[in-house]
């Protein structure tokens, strides 16, 4: 433990079970010396584990569902009140499809669920943003990440309409990360990760197979959530406060491999 986060609040989006992203990065974060307030849907807090999370982290637990303006107010108002101060970091980690989750075809999307997404997925990043513009709830060099996937550069058949939700959370994070950035040295980034096991994650079709390909692809493997969870803590520490506007890839060098040899050994 180095007391990267020291003095720090944070607010963690996402955490549902010990496989979430979010888990490990609160409990990365927790190590490094942060304050915590974990948050997530209300139904996401009936039927998860956050209770484990937040006595492990000593963290308290607000319920909001990320589409809801006045469940944000709620939550950015209740935290300032809590840390009895402004907010230092915050972690989208948040992502969900009707359309995936019940397997429509991507030429036979449900428009009402499309909207779902883009609203759940990317929107969010937005409202999250602009509530706490309005509240004034961070402190200066705050620091802003939330979770994208690369199908938001390249097409992934059974990434489906996630892919444009992942297109809209990176295209947010340029432009408010400029608007932050002027208004109070805030910086706003997306980690694009590698293929995890997680709920969301194996929610999509044949994530087995694509985890063991993309982690065959990537010279040094598939990132994991645990890898993640550092990376969080560097952009959310002192160490990166010159880092903004970027979709970071955190992928073991995925993105820039056209093939690897593993790959054409499995067609020989
Ligand atoms: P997860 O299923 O553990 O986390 C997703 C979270 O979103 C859950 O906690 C869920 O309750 C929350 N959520 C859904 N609807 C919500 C709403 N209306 N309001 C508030 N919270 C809501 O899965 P994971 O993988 O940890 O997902 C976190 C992020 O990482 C997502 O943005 C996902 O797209 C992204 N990601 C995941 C990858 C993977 O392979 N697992 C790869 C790249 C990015």
């Amino acid at each position: 433990m180095n007391n990267l986060l020291a003095n720090k609040n944070g607010l963690i989006f996402g955490a549902l079970d010990e496989n979430s992203i979010a888990w490990k990065v609160a409990e990365k974060c927790h190590q490094e010396g942060a304050n915590l307030i974990l948050t997530n849907a209300p139904i996401a807090l009936r039927m998860g584990k956050i209770d484990v999370l937040s006595r492990k982290c000593k963290s308290e637990v607000i319920p909001a569902d990320v589409t809801s303006l006045d469940d944000l107010e709620n939550l950015f108002t209740k935290s300032k009140e809590i840390f009895d101060g402004k907010i230092d970091f915050i972690l989208h980690s948040v992502g969900m499809s009707p359309n995936v989750r019940k397997n429509r075809n991507y030429g036979d999307l449900n428009y009402d669920w499309f909207l779902k997404t883009l609203d759940i997925s990317g929107i969010s990043f937005h409202k999250i943003m602009q509530v706490n513009e309005k509240l004034d709830s961070m402190n200066e060099w705050g620091s802003i990440v939330g979770l994208s996937y690369i199908a938001a550069q390249k097409t992934f058949p059974f990434y489906s309409d996630m892919a444009e939700a992942k297109s809209v959370l990176e295209s947010v994070t340029r432009s408010y990360g400029y608007r932050l950035g002027k208004m109070k040295n805030i910086r706003v980034n997306t980690i694009s990760q590698s293929p995890t096991k997680t709920t969301a994650g194996k929610g999509i079709k044949a994530f087995e197979s694509f985890y063991k390909f993309a982690d065959k692809m990537s010279p040094l493997g598939n990132a994991s959530a645990e890898d993640c969870a550092n990376y969080c803590v560097f952009l959310f520490s002192d160490l990166s406060r010159k880092i903004t506007m970027q979709n970071l890839y955190h992928d073991g060098g995925f993105s820039n491999t056209g093939i690897s040899e593993e790959i054409i050994d499995n067609f020989n």
